[in-house]
């Protein structure tokens, strides 16, 4: 049973629209976005629509089996184009690697499909910024994924700086710390190269901590910053190889062709000033995406490791103020339609179920969705400025790059 069961206002099947959907990339996130768009049916009787699985792509024939015989897609093509001429999709899930992106959503845009990319939608800013006026152009719904948004504590904490409670925010500290290349050995994966992934940790990560920033609390309007690649050389990897796997001392190595590192001061067009920092090759903290926002009034603090879990400091509590932990539950969006009660909690995949929920929802609805490509954008604009930084090791003003 569902924890939001259907009542007498549920819409019947008969009522509910069909989202025709193909996926390109069965890797981690487009089996994670198959199995949620599978489980929206399950977890929303509120949704006034059902997605269907239509059509999967990917290079590798085992991946494309999978994806017919066990995750239920009608058909499977090791050739992507087969996704895009499907008459019977109507929304393309991008999931491949980042320097695919924008040949893979023009070409989608071009058909007239809504196209959801993965983030970072594309791997270099001009990338992002030929994908966004693509999609404008053929006037397609756009989503990207920033899942971390949807984390129900995270629309808590929105919900607490938007109505004031920390009264004035003066500085934010953004961080996504990952082990995922700490070790040498770890295999030079399409992550670790330029011409597949584009820019490095820049992409990969800090585009999650400043998304969440730019949601939390608003544009970033000039950056000073520094990247490094701590780690030149890695050892190459069998075919499918992902940023998780291993080699071996003494196997073939190849170069690592983008950054592992960067740490960026920043000032918001609020006043705010803010602090980020992201790596892939730290010893330590493990899935560390995490924001500390402070304000004339409170605080809080949110970390991945620890999802379902917000830090509140709030001084309005007198004598007794000091920070508390809010646990997540079914008081919070969305988190009850997993479990019900407090404290009981939920998980990442769960995040990209709510993401795709919403997702499907403004394409039910035909209207613009949020994460879109605008901003996707907006990032690559501020990560833009931080590669200028990097160079100049002067600060540079972070100028909007969309295009007409
Ligand atoms: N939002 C998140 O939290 C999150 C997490 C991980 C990855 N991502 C993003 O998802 C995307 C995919 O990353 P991943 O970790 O799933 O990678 P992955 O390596 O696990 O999967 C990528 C898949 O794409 C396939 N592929 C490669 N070339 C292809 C082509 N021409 N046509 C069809 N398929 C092709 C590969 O065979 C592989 O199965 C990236 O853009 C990444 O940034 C987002």
């Amino acid at each position: 049973m569902s924890a939001a069961p259907a009542t007498a206002t549920t819409p019947t099947a008969a009522a509910r629209r069909r989202i025709g959907v193909g996926v390109i990339g069965f890797g981690w996130l487009g089996q994670a976005h198959s199995r949620s768009l599978q489980r929206i049916r399950t977890l929303f009787p509120e949704r006034g629509f059902d997605p269907e699985l239509v059509v999967c792509s990917d290079t590798v024939a085992a991946r494309v089996d999978d994806a017919v015989t066990s995750f239920g897609f009608a058909r499977g093509a090791q050739d992507w184009r087969r996704v895009i001429d499907d008459p019977d999709v109507e929304v393309v899930y991008v999931a491949a690697p980042n320097m695919l992106h924008v040949e893979l959503v023009e070409a989608a845009a071009e058909a007239g499909k809504h196209v959801f990319c993965e983030k970072p939608v594309g791997g270099t800013p001009e990338q992002t910024v030929r994908a966004d006026k693509a999609a404008r152009a053929a006037g397609v719904i756009t989503g990207v994924g920033y899942n971390y948004r949807w984390a129900p504590l995270v629309q808590y904490a929105r919900r607490l700086i938007a109505d004031g409670r920390l009264g004035e925010i003066t500085n934010y500290r953004g961080r996504f710390f990952s082990m995922y290349g700490s070790d040498p050995l770890g295999v030079l994966s399409w992550r670790f190269l330029v011409d597949q992934a584009g820019h490095g940790v820049t992409t990969d990560l800090m585009s999650h901590s400043v998304d969440l920033a730019h949601m939390l609390l608003g544009p970033i309007t000039r950056v000073v910053g520094t990247t490094e690649t701590f780690i030149p050389e890695r050892p190459l990897p069998g075919a499918g190889g992902t940023h998780y796997g291993r080699g071996t001392a003494g196997d073939p190595t190849g170069a690592v062709t983008n950054e592992d590192y960067a740490g960026m001061l920043c000032q918001f067009a609020s006043g705010a000033r803010g602090v980020f920092e992201a790596s892939r090759s730290i010893v330590g903290p493990e899935s560390q995406n995490a924001f500390e926002v402070y304000g004339t009034k409170g605080a809080l603090a949110w970390n991945l490791e620890k999802l379902n879990e917000l830090q509140v400091y709030l001084a309005e509590d007198g004598l007794d103020t000091g920070y508390r932990t809010v646990f997540g539950g079914d008081r919070f969006p969305y988190h009850g339609n997993f479990v019900p009660g407090s404290a009981n909690a939920i998980g990442f995949e769960d995040l990209v179920v709510i993401e795709d929920y919403e997702f499907c929802r403004s394409v039910a609805e035909g209207r613009e969705h949020r994460p879109g490509f605008g901003d996707a954008l907006a990032w690559v604009s501020v990560q833009a400025a931080l590669l200028r930084s990097s160079e100049s090791g002067r600060w540079e003003d972070v100028v909007s790059l969309r295009e007409e």
